[in-house]
């Protein structure tokens, strides 16, 4: 087994395949030797779960959605993520902080960066973060299951995909087009990866 604690976040608009790529990531990292602890956001809390509900639920205000997002990160930070880098894990989050300022400042022009920056404060910065980019367009013909959730709309996800892309070069994020089949999407995030871990 190989220690050496890294934490990897994959972001993107829904159906770029974070949860897919986060799952093949695991197994490549496992399969060279190193210890991988793989988790997501909405995690598995009881904030999480309570997520996962309200994202059906169009009439839940931005801003409720913002500061349970944070108080789900914050548990899932200290609770776990922070012991498992202690511990000589590689986390690998599929969705973080990232997701939150994109998602919550299209939802409600209230919100600012600058807002959820503050309210996600204390807990800690993936090393390595990387955008995966779709079309929503393609995304939401991808979607197998058909019932919506209250993000999978067209014109809202043209926007959070716009603002994935300045982020990302804003803050020098890797960004890895989704198009292509997965195997090749997956052998650049490799790439990525592996670059970081030297
Ligand atoms: P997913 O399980 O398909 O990734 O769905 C999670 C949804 O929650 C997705 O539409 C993005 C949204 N979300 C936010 O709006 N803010 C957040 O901070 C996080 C982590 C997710």
């Amino acid at each position: 087994m190989k220690y050496n604690s890294l934490f990897i976040v994959l972001d993107g608009g829904d159906g770029a395949g974070t949860t897919t790529h986060s799952h093949l990531l695991k197994g490549f990292l496992e399969s060279k030797g190193f210890k991988v602890h793989l988790t997501q956001e909405p995690s598995g809390n009881k904030i999480g779960i309570l997520l996962r509900e309200y994202l059906k639920n169009k009439d839940i205000p931005a801003t409720t959605d913002a500061l349970l997002f944070a108080a789900d990160r914050d548990l899932h930070y200290h609770g776990e993520i922070k012991n498992k880098l202690e511990e000589g894990y590689i986390v690998i989050s599929d969705r973080y902080i990232e997701s939150s300022i994109i998602y919550q400042s299209v939802q409600s022009e209230k919100i600012t960066v600058d807002w959820i920056k503050k309210i996600n404060k204390f807990v800690g910065k993936p090393n390595l973060t990387i955008i995966l980019d779709i079309d929503p367009k393609i995304a939401l013909a991808r979607k197998s299951d058909k019932t919506l959730e209250k993000f999978e709309d067209l014109e809202f996800l043209n926007k959070v995909r716009h603002l994935y892309l300045t982020r990302a070069e804003l803050e020098g994020y890797y960004i890895v087009n989704t198009d292509d089949i997965i195997e090749l999407v997956q052998e650049k995030i490799q790439n990525i990866v592996m670059a970081k871990l030297g």
